[in-house]
C-alpha cells in the first residue's frame, strides 16, 4: 500500500511516537510505502511531503510536537488567505484530491483532533480512504476512553502544582492555577486530585466566589493558611459565562479561553483581603516528552491504524475500548464531546477527601 500520514490542529505529546508506530508497522509488517504530509490539510493544499523511511522515524519516540508539523487552520473546505490585502475564503479540497491521486494513496493516516476529524470524514464523500487517530489534551472525545496527549499533559500539571503548593505554604498565599481543557475539567480535575489541590473549578460545576472564599476560611480555622485552586480555562461563575481570550480566524474552533484564572486571584484578593497569584501554565500543557503509558497509547494506536487500513476499515477512527483499541466510525465519534460528569467517579471522590467545586 501506499499510505498517507499527516498531524492536524494543536499538537501534543506522543503524536511523534503515533507516527512511529505507523511507519514501522507499515514498513515491517506489510512492506508499505508511507508518505509524510507537512503541516496538516496544508500540505496535500501545497503538496509539501516528506518521505517516511524507517531512517526517518528513528529516535523521535520520546520527542514531543510532531515531525510533520500541524495547522489548525487549514481547513481545505472552507480554506482561508489572504489576497491584495483581504481576508478570502475558497473551498480546495479537489486540490487534496488532487495531491492524494498524484501520489497513488491507497489510504491517508490522518492524526487530529474533533475538527482536524471532521474534515477527514467529509474527504470520504470524495473517495478518499481515511483512517483518524483521535489526540489532544483535553480528553475530551467520548468515542474513545482516553485520547493520548491527556497523560502526559496531567503530569505536567501535577509537577507545576507541587511547586505551587511549596510556595503558596512559605507565603500563605492563595494560589490559582489555570489550565488548558476547553469545555472539558478532565485536565484540572484529574492533576488537581494528583496534586492535592483544595479547590478545583471546572466547566462542568459553575462556581460561586463566596463558597470558595468560604473554604478559604475553613481551612484557616484548621490552621492551613494557604490554598491552592486549580482552575480550568473553561470554568464559569454560576450565572456568568466561560472569558474569551481571543478569535482564531480560520480555525475550525476559533474561539481561545483564557482570563479566568486571573479574574478568582483578583475577587478572592477583594472578597478575602488575602494575597492572591495566578499561574498560567499555557502551552507548556502541550509540550515535553510523552509518558510512558502515552508512549505505549500511541504506539498501540499507530500500529493499529495501519493494520485498519490494510483491513479496509476506511472512514474509521482507532479508539481505545479498554483492553483493545477498537475501530469506530467517524461519523459516531465526531461531536461526541465527552466532559466531566458532575455527579461522577472523579468528582465524588475529589469531594470525599474535601476537594471543594466551588459549588
Ligand atoms: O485543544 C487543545 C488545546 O490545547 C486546548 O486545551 C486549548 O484551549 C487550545 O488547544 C489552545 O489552542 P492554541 O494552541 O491555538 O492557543
Amino acid at each position: 500500500m501506499r499510505i498517507g500520514v499527516l498531524t492536524g490542529g494543536g499538537d501534543c505529546p506522543g503524536l511523534n511516537a503515533v507516527i512511529r508506530a505507523v511507519v514501522k508497522t507499515a514498513i515491517h509488517q506489510y512492506g508499505d510505502t508511507v508518505i509524510g504530509f507537512r503541516d496538516g490539510f496544508s500540505g496535500l493544499i501545497k503538496d509539501k511531503t516528506v518521505p517516511l523511511d524507517l531512517p526517518s522515524v528513528s529516535g523521535i519516540l520520546p520527542r514531543g510536537g510532531t515531525i510533520l508539523g500541524s495547522s489548525n487552520r487549514d481547513n481545505p473546505f472552507r480554506y482561508a488567505e489572504r489576497r491584495n490585502g483581504q481576508a478570502t475564503q475558497s473551498d480546495v479540497s479537489d486540490t487534496v484530491v488532487e495531491t492524494y491521486r498524484k501520489h497513488e494513496l491507497d489510504c491517508l493516516i490522518v492524526i487530529g483532533g474533533d475538527g482536524t476529524l471532521e474534515i477527514a470524514h467529509k474527504f470520504t464523500a470524495k473517495g478518499l480512504n481515511v483512517i483518524g487517530i483521535p489526540k489532544t489534551i483535553d480528553n475530551d472525545l467520548s468515542a474513545t476512553h482516553v485520547t493520548f496527549g491527556f497523560d502526559t499533559a496531567v503530569n505536567t500539571v501535577m509537577e507545576a502544582i507541587d511547586k505551587i503548593m511549596t510556595t503558596a505554604e512559605s507565603h500563605h498565599r492563595v494560589m490559582v492555577v489555570e489550565v488548558m481543557g476547553r469545555d472539558a475539567g478532565w485536565i484540572a480535575i484529574s492533576a488537581g486530585m494528583a496534586g492535592g489541590a483544595h479547590i478545583i473549578l471546572i466547566p462542568e460545576i459553575p462556581f460561586d466566589m463566596e463558597r470558595i472564599a468560604e473554604q478559604i476560611y475553613t481551612r484557616k480555622g484548621r490552621g492551613k493558611h494557604f490554598t491552592v485552586i486549580v482552575v480550568a480555562e473553561g470554568a464559569k461563575a454560576a450565572g456568568g459565562d466561560r472569558i474569551i481570550k481571543r478569535i482564531v480566524e480560520g480555525s475550525s474552533e476559533t474561539v481561545r479561553l483564557g482570563g479566568v484564572g486571573d479574574m478568582v486571584a483578583r475577587e478572592l484578593e477583594e472578597l478575602t483581603h488575602l494575597e492572591a497569584r495566578c499561574t498560567v501554565l499555557g502551552h507548556i500543557q502541550r509540550g515535553g516528552t510523552p509518558s510512558a503509558f502515552d508512549r505505549i497509547l500511541s504506539t498501540r494506536y499507530g500500529a493499529t491504524a495501519a493494520v485498519f487500513a490494510h483491513e479496509k476499515k476506511f472512514d474509521h477512527m482507532v479508539a481505545l475500548r479498554t483492553p483493545d483499541i477498537a475501530a469506530v466510525p467517524l461519523s459516531e465519534a465526531l461531536h461526541q464531546m465527552k466532559r466531566v460528569p458532575p455527579t461522577g467517579g472523579h468528582v465524588e471522590t475529589a469531594r470525599r477527601v474535601g476537594i471543594s467545586f466551588g459549588d
